[in-house]
This record gives structure tokens, sequence and C-alpha cells, in this order.
């Protein structure tokens, strides 16, 4: 389902965004999500959002969206937030999985008129009905767009050889995402060149049992204790201190603060390696040192 978002007084704007941003939804069901807008950045008349309504796999919040909302129906959502912004590079390969299209879209549309070099590569099991895919075939730039059916079909020819100024912009399933990542790597591309979404928490890999530790807050010079099994957010919400939170599962980005001391135990998905010595979700991610210091 496709849903176009205005603001409610008819003639205002709603804040822009960069290319990859999202917004958190409250769907009927009382639950949140994240959305990729896939209109384009240059139009803040409307947020366009793109929902798969899968019973298969959806815990509710989609499902509640496909079969609650009705045009005029009025919905709480945030300002976009991005996690996934188009770097500077001389090339881009845009590769989706699916609905991982979505992010995609105001990218391409920014390239194109950017007249940035680019290309797109669309895994979709039904290229015939698949989402935008009348769009994509039908516009003035169909020429840089391919469709494939799966992974068993093959990589995108462009990945086999590693070039070091194009970014691969990579949105789709995890499996999905892991295959092309490991197969771009193993071709000689660095990690850094590889930028993804994920639209759920990653698996979590780490082995470091939780462990008690300190956070120091360093404007108030307060010292907050977090306990085993306890977020630091939920730490500083007992401790009455006001702090960002949306999803609360490491995907969005809404907790990140500056991290000035003490080395993090990382474990969102929307930090890169480099940011993470400067910055902490405070959602989900714990710490390899005794102590904390945030700028809070
Ligand atoms: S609240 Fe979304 S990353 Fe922490």
């Amino acid at each position: 389902m496709r849903l176009r978002l205005v603001a409610r007084a008819d003639d205002e704007n709603l804040p822009g965004f960069e290319p990859g941003a999202h917004v958190d939804i409250m769907t009927p069901s009382g639950l949140i999500r994240q959305y990729s807008l896939c209109g384009s950045a240059d139009d803040t008349s409307a947020y366009e959002v793109c929902i798969k309504h899968d019973n298969a796999t959806s815990r509710g919040g989609s499902a509640s969206l496909c079969t609650q909302v009705s045009p005029g129906m009025e919905l709480q959502i945030s300002s976009p937030r991005n996690a996934f912004t188009l770097p500077e590079a001389r090339r881009y390969s845009l590769v989706a999985g699916g609905i991982g299209i979505t992010p995609l879209l105001p990218m391409l549309l920014r390239l194109q008129r950017n007249n940035a070099e680019w290309e797109l590569h669309y895994y979709t099991r039904e290229p015939e009905q698949a989402p935008f895919a009348d769009m994509l075939r039908n516009s003035s730039y169909q020429e840089h767009v391919h469709f494939r059916r799966s992974l068993r079909e093959g990589y995108p020819d462009c990945l086999n050889i590693p070039s070091p100024d194009t970014a691969i912009m990579l949105c789709g399933p995890d499996g999905f995402m892991n295959a092309v990542s490991s197969h771009a790597v193993a071709a000689g591309w660095r990690a850094e060149q590889i930028h993804t979404e994920y639209f759920r928490p990653a698996e979590s890999s780490h082995s470091l049992m939780d462990q008690p530790f300190e956070v120091v807050l360093a404007r108030s010079g307060q010292t907050i204790r977090v306990q085993a099994g306890q977020s630091i957010a939920s730490a500083l919400l007992a401790a009455g201190i006001e702090i960002d939170l949306a999803c609360e599962q490491g995907m969005c980005g809404a907790c990140i603060v500056p991290l000035l001391a003490g080395v993090g135990d990382h474990r969102d998905v929307v930090l890169t390696q480099e940011e993470q010595g400067g910055h902490i979700a405070l959602c989900c991610s714990r710490s390899r040192t005794p102590s904390l210091t945030l700028d809070l």
C-alpha cells in the first residue's frame, strides 16, 4: 500500500529530507513502525511511504496500517531521520531486494537530477507487478534500471570488479543484503563502500555478557548506574533524565548521543564504524569499559 501523507493544514509544507530518510509512524495498532520516504526529496508538499502487507511476517504494525487506514484519517508521524545518506562518490550502484526499493527511489531521482552516474539493480520475484516497476520502466532513465527475479540469476555485473570511487547503496531483506555484501567484499570492494539500510535489527553477534556499568553525564556531572539487563535509556529515564526514543531497537537513530569517553558495545544498526568512536545509541548499546561519559 502506498500512502501519501500531507500536513494537517493543507497549505503547510512538511520538513525537508534527504534521500534515504525514514519516518516513524504511529500505526492504528499503537505500534510505532519505520518507513522509508519513497517520494522525491525535492517535494515537501507530501511524504510518500510504501507498506508491504505481509500477514506472515507482520507483527501487527504494518497490517494495521494496511487494513485500518483510510483517506483523510490523521496519523502521528515523526520528523524524517536519515541513517542511509548518499555519500560523495563518482558513481552509484543501487541494489534493491523487494520492498528495499523504497529508500532508493528518492536517491535515484536525486542522482538523475544531478546528472550523476548511477544504475539500479532491482531484485523482485515478480518484475511485472513489483512496486514502482511500471514507473521505473516507463521513465526517462529506464536504461539505468535492471530487473532480476533473484540472486540465483546472478549478482549485478558491476559488483564483480571493485571500483574505488563507486558507492554501493543496498537495501532489502537481511539475507539478501548479507549475500550481496559478502559477494562484493569477496570481489575486492572495501566494506566502507557498501552502505546499507536494515529494516529489522541485525542479528546480535556480540558475545559480551551484560555487565552493569556507569554512565557519567558530562554536562551535569551526574553518574548513573546501568544494571545488567537494563538499557542506558531506561536507566536515564528512571533517573528523570529526558532523552529522545522511538524504535527502541537500535534501528532509527533517535536516541544517539555523543560519546565523550569510554568504549561502547554497539548493538544498533545505524552508526557506521567511524561514527561509533564518538556516538552511542542509548536504547540498545552497552559498554565495554566500566564507565561511559555522554554529552548530556
Ligand atoms: S530509539 Fe531508535 S535507535 Fe534507539
